[in-house]
Parts: C-alpha cells; sequence; structure tokens
C-alpha cells in the first residue's frame, strides 16, 4: 500500500476564468475570511491501496457521510504556515519542514495516515504558485496555509479511520488580532487546556473546541485572551492559541528570555521554536526553556524585574501583553514601555527574514 503520496503524480484542474474571485483589499483581510481559487485534495483509502493522486482543484465544499468520524469524534488535525511576498517580490514559505513534522506526529496521535512531508511541500509550493496573484503585497500581510488531514469513514464506530482526506486551502491574511496592539489576559486556574498524558501538544482541532467558551468568559472580563495554567503552582502553559514568552532580570541582574519548556502541556510552535534559536545566537541574553509559575511571574513583578510578556504563534507572529489579571489583581506588564523592546527586536529580525529583506534558509522561495 501507498505509504505517501507524491508530487509527481499531481493532478490539476484550474478554476475557469470567469469563476475567479475578485480579491480583498489588504484593509479588510483579518483572519481566514477570505479564500483563494484552489485548494488542494489528496484522499486516503486503506481499500484501494492507501494514498491517492494529489488534487489540486479549483475551491469547493467538500461532501462528506453524515456518519463521518471527524464529524463525530473530531479526528482531525491541522496545520498553520505562511508564505510572504518578498521585497523583490519573491514568493517564500516560512520553515514548512517543521509544519510537516509536526503534522506526521498529529496524524500518528490521531491514528490517520502519515505521508511523505517532503512531497506535501512541493504540492504546497504548486498550489501557491497557481494562487500568487492572492499573496498579498505590503509587509504585515501574507498568505496563510491550512492543511488539514480528517477520518472520515462514514462509521459510527469509535476506531480508528480506514478513509481520510488530507486537504488545504488558502487565506490571505492581515493582523490576527483586530487592532494590532497589545493584549491583557485572563489567567484563571479554573481553566485547564492541557494534561500530561493529553493530546495538548498535537495541533488537533479538538485542542481549540474547547477554549472557545473560555476566550468568551476572558473577554466578558474585558480581556483579551486567556492565559492557559497547569498544576497547583499554576505553570504558565500557553496564551490563547499562542506559546508564552517572558523577559525579566534573574537574581544576578542578568536579562533572561524564559518560555515554558515542551513537556507534553504545550504546542510545539514554530516561531517559538524560531525565536528561541534566533535569540540563542545573539548571545545577548540568556535563553530559557523552563517551568514558570504564576509566584515567578510575581516576584518579578514586585522586584521590577519583569521586563516584556509576549505571545508567539504562525498567525500573530509576536504579540505583546501588557496586563495579566489574576486572582482579582492586575498584574500591569510594560512590555511596550521600553524604547527598543526585546519582542520588536525579535519581530522585526524575523520579518527581515519572511519578507526576504536578508537572505535566509528559513524562509524557502516557492
Ligand atoms: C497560530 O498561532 O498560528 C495558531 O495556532 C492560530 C490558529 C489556531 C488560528
Amino acid at each position: 500500500s501507498e505509504v505517501t503520496f507524491r508530487y509527481r503524480d499531481l493532478e490539476t484542474q484550474l478554476t475557469e476564468p470567469d469563476r475567479l474571485r475578485s480579491k480583498p483589499e489588504v484593509s479588510d483581510l483579518g483572519f481566514g475570511k477570505f479564500f483563494t481559487d484552489h485548494m488542494l485534495k489528496i484522499y486516503y483509502h486503506s481499500q484501494l491501496g492507501g494514498w491517492q493522486r494529489p488534487m489540486l482543484v479549483p475551491f469547493e465544499n467538500i461532501s462528506l457521510h453524515p456518519a463521518a468520524k471527524v464529524l463525530h469524534y473530531a479526528i482531525e488535525l491541522f496545520e498553520g504556515l505562511k508564505a510572504y511576498r518578498g521585497v523583490d517580490e519573491k514568493i517564500r514559505i516560512f520553515r514548512p519542514e517543521l509544519n510537516m513534522r509536526r503534522m506526521n506526529k498529529s496524524a500518528v496521535t490521531a491514528g490517520l495516515p502519515t505521508f511523505d512531508g517532503h512531497e506535501l511541500i512541493k504540492c504546497l509550493n504548486r498550489l501557491v504558485q497557481v494562487d500568487q496573484e492572492w499573496v498579498p503585497h505590503g509587509e504585515g500581510s501574507s498568505l496563510y496555509l491550512r492543511p488539514s488531514l480528517i477520518g472520515i469513514d462514514g462509521t459510527l464506530g469509535v476506531v480508528q479511520s480506514d478513509s481520510a482526506l488530507l486537504y488545504t486551502i488558502l487565506c490571505p491574511v492581515g493582523n490576527y488580532f483586530k487592532n494590532n496592539s497589545s493584549i491583557s489576559l485572563l489567567a484563571d486556574p479554573a481553566f485547564i487546556r492541557s494534561w500530561p498524558g493529553g493530546c495538548g501538544d498535537q495541533k488537533m482541532g479538538s485542542n481549540y473546541g474547547p477554549t472557545i467558551r473560555v476566550q468568551r468568559i476572558a473577554n466578558g472580563k474585558g480581556r483579551h485572551q486567556v492565559l492557559w495554567l497547569y498544576g497547583p503552582d499554576h505553570q504558565l502553559t500557553e496564551a490563547g492559541t499562542m506559546n508564552i514568552f517572558l523577559f525579566h532580570i534573574d537574581e544576578n541582574g542578568e536579562k533572561v528570555l524564559a518560555t515554558p519548556p515542551l513537556n507534553g502541556l504545550i504546542l510545539p510552535g514554530i516561531i517559538r521554536q524560531s525565536i528561541i534559536e534566533m535569540c540563542a545566537e545573539w548571545k545577548e541574553f540568556r535563553v530559557e526553556e523552563r517551568v514558570i509559575t504564576m509566584n515567578d511571574v510575581i516576584k518579578l513583578k514586585n522586584t521590577d524585574r519583569l521586563l516584556e510578556v509576549f505571545g508567539s504563534g504562525t498567525a500573530c507572529i509576536i504579540s505583546p501583553v501588557s496586563a495579566i489579571e489574576y486572582q482579582d489583581a492586575v498584574i500591569d506588564i510594560p512590555t511596550t514601555e521600553h524604547s527598543y523592546p526585546v519582542y520588536k527586536k525579535i519581530k522585526e529580525n524575523l520579518e527581515a527574514i519572511q519578507y526576504g529583506h536578508i537572505k535566509h534558509p528559513w524562509a524557502q522561495p516557492i
């Protein structure tokens, strides 16, 4: 049976010119509201020998059996990656091989078929090339790629799905958050996103659905996002759909960038990894992956050693945090009040790579 699909088998059916969609204004983009003219579909049927040939087709609805496992038991995983239009007009994708590795890990967890990530990257590059006019012009905007893998057996047994669909849609996107300023967080230990032995470190849709109610509670308290805590010591894990970073001064007066470790409770973010690697290379401050508790945050704040808090993710890239509400008190954080904050320097350096201002192996021309 086919252990992977192959790019060389790609079948292409282009959208009729009179059915091409009109492109939105960059100022209207937001996140995930507009879709391009084409999509990628790859079926897997174990009865038919596994992976079928990849198909690049006009953007269309998908038809599923009403018992499809994805609709009942959330047998689903997804990825998010971005293509950028560079200053030289070349289109580059940011570290797609890391998304492929993570996607295959999620597939194993979901009992869905794995594949050769290089083959999917080649298919994705072709899809972006076909829809290249949809890659927005102007920094701050990009084309978001959303690969997704779903279990589609039309049977209600809570067992592995013998058939699956891997598909990818594309969205031109602007800023993830409505106004691109700093955000505030609600930290309430009553809500738990992830736990040891669970799937909180996999990019499965089932991790995100249950957060919506909590997000609304945070919004009701005037906070933008949830700061997810774990354990009796209220460890910081993630902020909304982002990884979280603290920039602070340690007991010896040295500057440290800290982020929670990959201990099974957090999503192994690609921007997270890139920030760690980039800052370690700078050697301007120490970079630590370590458990951070709310008591640590309070102590740093009370001794004036908490400099910056920010979230990271493919959608937002970097999002500065200005306040954390915790146990009926508000911890204000001076993240945006420094003359040249570290979060800004990181963001500028990532953007310089993404938009092709500097040549870097992380940004791969399609
Ligand atoms: C990201 O930060 O890229 C995400 O995971 C956001 C996505 C769930 C909308």
